[in-house]
């Protein structure tokens, strides 16, 4: 089995988010079931040279965009046993930045369209295409219009991964046949509330829709998590489900991690105690009071459940616990989370930004890690922070919901809330408190959550079983 990943970013290349973990694991899980995958990404400036190093030149040849003939150079480079291709194109990649631009319908419909050329001229012809979010979602429409009745190509199918329906590549009507290259035929594909939407057009032509949890490919059947794509959603649920994201437990291992304070095993709690102990210092948080640290690494957007966070976080510290939070994004909370610092010296600890250094240290340093989500089509934080020991409260949403379950129940690796609601929210911390004192108790749930199998092994076989089924293999 043939598998071509398609997607905008991808780990250790470049990454603003989960994606590119995904991007990063999941080939490597999925060839260690025989099946043979290769990644595709953009050629970003942001790729470091160490990586550009590592790089080969392939070839180079023309895309068709519409009236344009665009320049497409593939370079490619092996790690870890997967081969990534990269699109180069200097006008469209060639900037400080990854996404953000005027004209990233443009970019991401090139992408999608160099995709697609790229196979004719690599040694690798996949069975499966497989797109990752509205960067690549035309890659199935240009599937369907352009591609399906040339030689070679037939027997290709597609697979659609939706990583979180809120961006969806909304753009204006008028961009599609200019900008994408959709013919005025095909236009009802896109065509979703007066606008184009990329994701959309993927929805209706792929061979398979999935999602990032089974709970997520349930929620967004519903409006009030589906952005405006339910109705669309509940007539493909005929080849929509979701398959839980799991982490690469060789990056993320207490045991081995080089950018933790100290190694630790679950037999070697102490060793977690002095890598809190580390942190609490770096920080400036009081350690010597022996009262829980909670964590929290996150984009400071609305649907991470920050609302809920602000609204009792003086209740929060009130029950004596101590908060370190890493994360960037809207202004309001960022200037939200430096005021708390500023009035709780001590007690609260923040850092604006994203420092995947910092992040590891706080997964592996703090006792409670605190995710209250609106949405989260999966979450890796919730995982990570299992795999150091570092005791998850959730909200019972998409993959924090198929990942964590409440220790009152009898497999417990976590604590959670049902409702939106911050007394909930703050019940279940006051849960974890109460436990955190109770020591014997609290070993044993730290050593469970550190026994629990987060790793990609099971979701690649649910892959492999989607893909068989296409493929009648
Ligand atoms: C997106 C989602 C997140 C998920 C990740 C990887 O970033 O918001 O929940 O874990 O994609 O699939």
């Amino acid at each position: 089995m043939k598998i071509l990943f398609a997607a905008s970013e991808a780990v250790p290349f470049i990454a603003s988010g989960g994606l590119a973990d995904v991007i990063g694991a999941l080939p490597k899980a999925l060839q260690a079931k025989k099946a043979e995958c290769r990644v595709i990404i953009p050629l970003y400036a942001g790729i470091k040279p160490e990586w550009r190093e590592k790089m080969r030149y392939v070839t180079n040849f023309p895309v068709q965009l519409g009236w344009r003939s665009l320049y497409c150079g593939i370079f490619e480079a092996v790690v870890d046993g997967v081969k990534y291709y990269f699109v180069d194109n200097e006008y469209y990649f060639k900037r400080d930045g990854v996404y953000g631009f005027y004209d990233d319908a443009e970019r991401y419909a090139f992408f999608s369209k160099a995709v697609l050329e790229t196979i004719k001229h690599i040694d690798f012809k996949p069975d499966i295409v497989h797109c990752h979010d509205w960067q690549t979602a035309l890659v199935p429409v240009y599937y369907q219009l352009y591609y399906k009745y040339v030689a070679g190509y037939e027997r290709i199918k597609t697979v659609f991964t939706i990583h979180n329906i809120q961006y969806q590549g909304k753009y204006g009507y008028e961009t599609m046949s200019e900008v994408m290259d959709i013919p005025p035929s095909a236009k009802s594909l896109l065509d979703y509330d007066g606008c184009a939407n990329m994701m959309k057009g993927a929805i209706e032509v792929s061979d398979k829709v999935t999602t990032v949890s089974p709970t997520y490919a349930k929620e967004i059947l519903n409006p009030w998590y589906a952005h405006g794509l339910d109705y669309l959603l509940r007539s493909k649920q005929y080849k929509l489900c979701g398959i839980l994201n799991g982490i690469d437990n060789d990056q993320y291992n207490p045991q081995t991690d080089p950018l933790i304070y100290q190694n630790y095993t679950a037999d070697d709690l102490p060793g977690k105690e002095a890598n809190k102990k580390r942190l609490c210092e770096d920080m400036h948080l009081n350690y010597e009071d022996g009262t829980p640290l909670l964590g929290m690494v996150t984009r400071l957007v609305g649907h991470k459940g920050l609302d809920l966070v602000k609204y009792v976080f003086e209740d929060i510290l009130n029950r004596g616990i101590k908060i370190v939070l890493l994360g960037s994004g809207e202004y309001f909370y960022e200037s939200f989370f430096r005021e708390m610092a500023y009035r709780h010296p001590g007690q609260v600890a923040v850092t604006i930004g994203f420092i995947p250094d910092l992040a590891r240290k706080i997964y592996a340093s703090s006792d409670l890690f605190l995710m209250p989500s609106k949405s989260e089509p999966c979450g890796l934080a919730q995982m990570i922070s299992l795999r150091y020991g570092t005791i998850p409260i959730v909200r019972e949403t998409g993959g924090l919901k198929d990942s964590i379950q409440d220790c009152g129940s009898l497999h417990g690796n976590g604590f959670t809330f049902q409702s939106y609601d911050a007394q909930d929210m703050l019940w279940a911390i006051t849960r974890a408190k109460d436990l955190f004192y109770d020591k014997p108790n609290w070993g044993n749930l730290v050593r469970y959550a550190m026994a629990y199998d987060c790793s990609w092994n099971r979701s690649a076989e649910s892959y492999m079983g989607l893909y068989r089924e296409l493929c009648n293999a």
